[in-house]
């Protein structure tokens, strides 16, 4: 079946993923294309109700492996009612995050085994994979801080500590170097208009030789 593109971006906290997409989504639209911008957790409104739980209230409110069971029933909502449709439709759908945020968080930072949630890939996402990954990468010590410029608002992954982000930062840095093919990482310590340019360049040579 034709589909659309689907690209994810994923990194750390502060990284700038939502401003990046947002002037990634306006270039697409100015060329024609057809864009969904959409988050997760979140993107549908039962994924949306499940985000809630998920980043708010104390650390300790959930264990990693129901945070991604949680992930997951989120994930899978947000596919059927959103992601599935517009791909259908042959739109380009932008996610903030998308699968390899519960390999990173859950699995490299938090402890979840591999399998388990190889197995929930197989499960959830059918043949829904993004087929490139902008993995925007930034030390640990720079995301924080950045994050923490926003305000305590949805900062319960914040609070998890320096060493769990550090393990995340490492755990996207190693799935990047597994599949090379269709992870890129960018160097999200630039001024934004470097990021941008570099994820355009990346785009724009994904869009070219892959036709939907
Ligand atoms: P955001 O701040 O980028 O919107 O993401 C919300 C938080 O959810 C962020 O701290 C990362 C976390 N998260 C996971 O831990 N696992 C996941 O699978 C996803 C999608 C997000």
């Amino acid at each position: 079946m034709t589909t659309g593109h689907f690209i994810s971006f994923e990194g750390g906290e502060g990284a700038g993923k939502s401003t990046q997409i947002r002037r990634l989504a306006e270039r697409l639209r100015q060329l024609g294309h057809s864009v969904v911008v959409t988050r997760e957790p979140g993107g549908s409104a039962g994924a949306e109700s499940i985000r809630d739980l998920l980043v708010n209230g104390p650390v300790e409110r959930w264990s990693p492996l129901t945070e991604t069971l949680l992930m997951y029933a989120a994930r899978r909502d947000h596919i059927e009612r959103v992601i599935a449709p517009a791909l259908a439709q042959r739109s380009v759908v932008l996610c903030d995050r998308f699968h390899d945020s519960t390999r990173a968080y859950q699995g490299a930072g938090g402890g979840v085994s591999e399998d388990l949630i190889s197995a929930l890939e197989q499960a959830c996402l059918d043949t829904i994979r993004p087929s490139l990954t902008l993995i925007l990468d930034l030390t640990v010590a720079e995301g924080l801080a950045r994050a923490a410029g926003r305000g305590a608002v949805e900062a319960r992954f914040e609070a998890k500590g320096e060493a769990f982000h550090a393990r995340l930062r490492s755990g996207f840095l190693a799935i990047a170097k597994a599949e090379p093919e269709r992870c890129c990482v960018i160097d999200a310590a630039q001024s934004m208009d470097a990021v941008e340019a570099a994820i355009w360049q990346r785009v724009q040579a994904h869009l070219a030789t892959r036709r939907p």
